[in-house]
């Protein structure tokens, strides 16, 4: 078989201010192929690609698209040469129908004169590749995962044969991955060259043909997914050896140090959040929540806090009643929690590394005076012990990097010696790298005795890491499973609310 390369792109730099984003990178993708782009975060993936999609305009280096030089001024110039992308922030206009937005994006003549021929030609594509949306419905209207689908009819609508994704799944269920990911293959199959810009391993064991690893600005290799392991892809990922440990597990569970009893509480709008929400979390386990995110989750992590009062039902510490307790109640009974927003409820952006640290430790001392020199070198020694890398602790924490930030929000709870900790989407956005570190952070504390809530939407972290594992659908239980006798997708079937016809209860 002969694969024809489309794209080649030809020792790209791309240099910002102080960053050297793409060196030198080289990448061909063929037609009827899905590449995967893989590499941690900042290793210039998305510059590559916003490059090809001329948005930024390369330092040096060529690009050729089937084999003819080009060189694009605008945007406008690569969709004309057949490239569109999807971003990671959909680019929709949120009161117009489907069919406006798709059209927006074309060039054709008047939309009202067309309208039914467009109708057709959105059905006939959603048809073809698998891409349900209704042409008539408004874009606010839509899922997430729909709005995702709405931007690739565009490209494909604009007859575009290279498409781009960047990081499509972190918006979107597993059942709905797995959906996208069917309609990229039968777009390659279609003989359209799929790139998808990714940093989860699992994707491209599963769905891509070829992958190309970047690290630090500069391409590593191409490889044929067949012909290699995701040992080896990681290594070339990270520049050493990554272990994926499955000897994690060690029961160490002890007392019950949370109870929530029959929970329920409002959401912001005032509407039930929380519907008779019953667990236990114990000493030295891991308790997971998986679920589409607004499901309950943010309104049961205040409410373990102490953050969000209750309607109805009863919270136990340790034995000890907590329903009406203040959130300071809550910290000194030894609940810490590292919230999904590091910046905005974690840290503070424009204090320093140390200060952040302090800020949690001097409300321990007595009195109003703060000693500061000791509690410095207690930042130290916890930023030290943490492999938090910073050039320097009394720079403004908004500077550090998301792992680094999380490490430091992980230390600082961690440094308070917690009994509970609640983590929620801990290794959002975070890289391969630094989310094994937070993911071993989190696993030694449970080793230690440390309670753990662990609120994620990814499958893969939630079986791994958890003792037991709590599904939540729509403010309720929808199950609970152990890790051993449940499956990714039956997970997945759950989160959209649907009980698994074989397994029965666990
Ligand atoms: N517009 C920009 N200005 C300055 N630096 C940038 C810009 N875009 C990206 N960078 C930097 O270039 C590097 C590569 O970023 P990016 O291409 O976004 O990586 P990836 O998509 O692989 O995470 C990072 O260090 C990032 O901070
Ligand atoms: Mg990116």
């Amino acid at each position: 078989m002969i694969h024809p390369v489309i794209v080649k792109m030809n020792k790209i730099t791309k240099h910002f201010p102080g960053v050297a984003a793409n060196t030198d990178i080289n990448i061909e993708v063929q037609a009827g192929e899905i590449h995967a782009l893989l590499g941690e975060n900042g290793a210039g993936k998305s510059t590559l690609m916003s490059i090809l999609t001329g948005l930024y305009k390369p330092d040096s280096g060529e690009i050729f698209i089937k084999e003819k030089k080009v060189n694009f001024k605008s945007p406008k110039d690569a969709i004309f040469a057949g490239i569109g992308m999807v971003h990671q922030h959909f680019r929709l206009v949120r009161p117009l129908t489907v069919a406006e937005n798709i059209i927006l994006g074309s060039q054709s003549t008047s939309f009202w004169l067309n309208k039914k021929k467009i109708n057709e030609k959105i059905k006939s594509l959603s048809e073809q590749y698998g891409l349900a949306v209704d042409p008539q419905a408004k874009v606010w209207q839509l899922s997430v995962g729909e709005q995702q689908r709405v931007e690739i009819i565009k490209i494909l609508y604009r007859g575009s044969d290279i498409l781009i994704l960047d990081e499509p799944t972190a918006v979107l269920t597993p059942q709905e991955s797995k959906d996208l990911f069917a309609t990229l293959r039968r777009m390659a199959d279609a003989g359209k060259s799929v790139i998808v810009i990714t940093h989860k391993m699992q994707e491209v064991m599963d769905a891509a043909d070829r992958v190309t690893v970047l690290r630090g600005g500069k391409s590593v290799a191409t490889l044929e997914k067949a012909k290699t392991t995701r040992e080896k892809l990681a290594h070339m990922m990270v520049g050493h050896d990554i272990s994926f440990n499955k000897n994690r597990r060690f029961s160490v569970s002890g007392n019950t140090i949370i109870k929530l009893e029959n929970i329920r509480a409002l959401n912001d709008k005032g509407l039930p959040g929380l519907k008779d929400i019953t667990l236990h979390i114990n000493a030295g386990e891991i308790l997971g929540v998986a679920g589409v995110a607004g499901n309950g989750q943010r309104e049961l992590v205040e409410v373990i806090t102490g953050l969000r009062p209750t309607t109805h039902g009863k919270i136990l510490i340790n034995d000890k009643d907590f329903t009406a307790a203040s959130p300071e109640k809550f910290i000194e009974a030894g609940i810490s929690h590292v919230p999904e927003d590091r910046l905005g409820m974690g840290l503070v952006p424009n204090l320093s590394t140390v200060d952040n640290i302090i800020l949690k430790q001097y409300r321990r001392q007595e009195g109003w005076l703060i000693n500061y020199k000791p509690l410095r070198t207690k930042a130290k020694e916890i930023i030290e012990q943490f492999d938090v890398r910073t050039t320097t602790i009394d720079a403004p924490v908004k500077l550090m990097s998301g792992g680094n930030l999380q490490k430091l929000l992980l230390a600082r709870e961690i440094s308070t010696d917690p009994r509970l900790i609640v983590a929620v989407y801990p290794v959002r956005g975070l890289d391969i790298g630094a989310t094994e570190a937070v993911r071993s952070l989190l696993l030694k504390q449970k080793m230690a005795g440390t309670g753990i809530l662990l609120i994620s939407e990814d499958l893969d972290e939630i079986l791994s890491l958890s003792d037991r594992i709590l599904v939540l659908f729509e403010g309720k239980t929808m199950a609970e499973k152990l890790p051993e006798n449940t499956t990714k997708e039956s997970l997945g079937l759950l989160m959209t609310g649907t009980q698994s016809l074989q397994e029965g209860i666990a």
